[in-house]
């Protein structure tokens, strides 16, 4: 099995060979979007030049081509998830239509009513509490919060005093965007199986750093984007077990998700095109593979030591930093460092370090609530993929140094 090499691996990446502001790009911002190697380009731009057509529809060579294709797509990401069927796959635009589209059938369905509750926690992205927010005023749930520890890990004795018989989900995020934690997911899933909840796992930050096994981690609901994958944007996957998506109604309504239209009435198609009306982003889905493919050839386990390593070193230079505040301490984190230097403002050294080539997040990370609960209104963030290597871990660490001198 051949070594695993950044620096090999950063050739397969055109974007990071180039200057920022006269310095070499120092790309720490992977837990927005991650960049894209040419595989999963020649992906995309060979579907184009060789095979573009709508698919399922058309009798011609081309359609069929595409068509296959971006099923070929569907089965690489349900060998991915190791989901139990390929229907079980549905594509959607990213995590947050994932969930938009899981929270707005379970609305329609019925299942959830006055006195019932969801349960979500203080970790979470805007997009996995804004979908239940309005899921809640729809159907007149109640929406409940398992509490966030000072180094960022879920209260579980929190998260079992909230677990009752009125749960009908449970939405948690695999890993934090903003500081990094794993949660403890079998924890998660096995208590709330014990009370019938359904159980949805936003995936978006955990998919580029991890396995991910759906029957293993027993999930109803499994939500990831393809451009935090080394994929492109726009694209992303919902799993949802067999059972529950047979039960939910469909929610947009158009072409490809119907069997028979009448005026008077229409049926609907099986799954999993029941959820994809209209015509798909087969490119999308394609180059999706394609990068999951990518990462699977440089192997997830290999990804994650190496991602482990730079940000232990990471968080072992900025805790030489005099003033340095770390945000998220869990002993199970994933690929991020999350920070404030003394009185300085986010936002300010962010930008200071930009001049200095090195791209990171600052702000709230769509986190505001967890924000509030460390009373700050954001920090800067540096995450790390495969890509990334020590020496830029350390021209990371000198530009932070730098930026406190002329700041602080
Ligand atoms: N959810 C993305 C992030 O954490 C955009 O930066």
């Amino acid at each position: 099995m051949p070594t695993f090499d950044p620096q090999s691996i950063r050739a397969d990446f055109p974007i990071l060979d180039q200057e920022i502001n006269g310095k070499p790009l120092v790309y720490l911002d992977n837990a927005a979007t991650s960049q894209t190697p040419r595989q999963v380009i020649e992906a995309s731009t060979g579907y184009y030049s060789k095979i573009n057509a709508n698919i399922h529809r058309g009798a011609h060579k081309l359609a069929r081509e595409a068509t296959l294709a971006h099923e070929a797509a569907r089965g690489t990401v349900a060998r991915h998830l190791n989901s139990r069927h390929e229907h079980e796959i549905i594509f959607t635009s990213g995590t947050t239509d994932s969930i938009n589209l899981v929270s707005n059938t379970l609305s329609l369905s019925g299942k959830i009513g006055q006195g019932d509750s969801v349960i979500i926690s203080g970790l979470e992205h805007h997009s996995n509490i804004v979908p239940w927010q309005m899921l809640c005023e729809r159907t007149g749930a109640t929406l409940k919060v398992i509490p966030v520890l000072d180094d960022g890990t879920l209260d579980m004795d929190g998260y079992h005093a909230l677990l009752n018989n009125s749960v009908k989900l449970v939405a948690v995020n695999h890993v934090s965007n903003a500081l990094g934690t794993i949660n403890p997911i079998e924890a998660i899933v096995s208590a709330a199986k014990q009370h019938d909840a359904l159980v949805l796992l936003d995936g978006a930050q955990a998919a580029p750093h991890m396995g991910i096994d759906v029957q293993e981690l027993g999930c109803d609901f499994y939500a990831f984007s393809g451009h935090k994958i080394y994929g492109p944007t726009g694209i992303g996957v919902l799993y949802g077990r067999e059972e529950i998506l047979e039960e939910l109604p469909p929610w947009r309504g158009g072409g490809e998700m119907i069997k028979e239209v009448t005026f008077e009435h229409t049926t609907y198609n099986d799954l999993p095109f029941k959820y994809e009306a209209g015509t798909p982003d087969i490119e999308g889905a394609i180059a999706l593979a394609a990068a999951l493919d990518y990462m699977n050839g440089l192997g997830m386990e290999n990804i994650a030591a190496h991602e482990r390593q730079l940000q232990e070193l990471a968080t072992a230079g900025l805790k030489e930093i005099d003033g340095i505040r770390l945000f998220g301490t869990a002993p199970e984190k994933a690929a991020v460092v999350s920070f404030l230097l003394g009185n300085i403002h986010h936002y300010d050294l962010g930008t200071l370090i930009d001049q200095m080539g090195v791209a990171v997040r600052t702000g709230h990370h769509c986190c505001q609530p967890l924000m509030a609960r460390f009373g700050i209104t954001g920090t800067v963030r540096a995450s790390f993929a495969a890509y990334n290597t020590e020496e830029e871990v350390a021209i990371f660490i000198n530009a932070v140094k730098k930026a406190a001198m002329m700041l602080g």
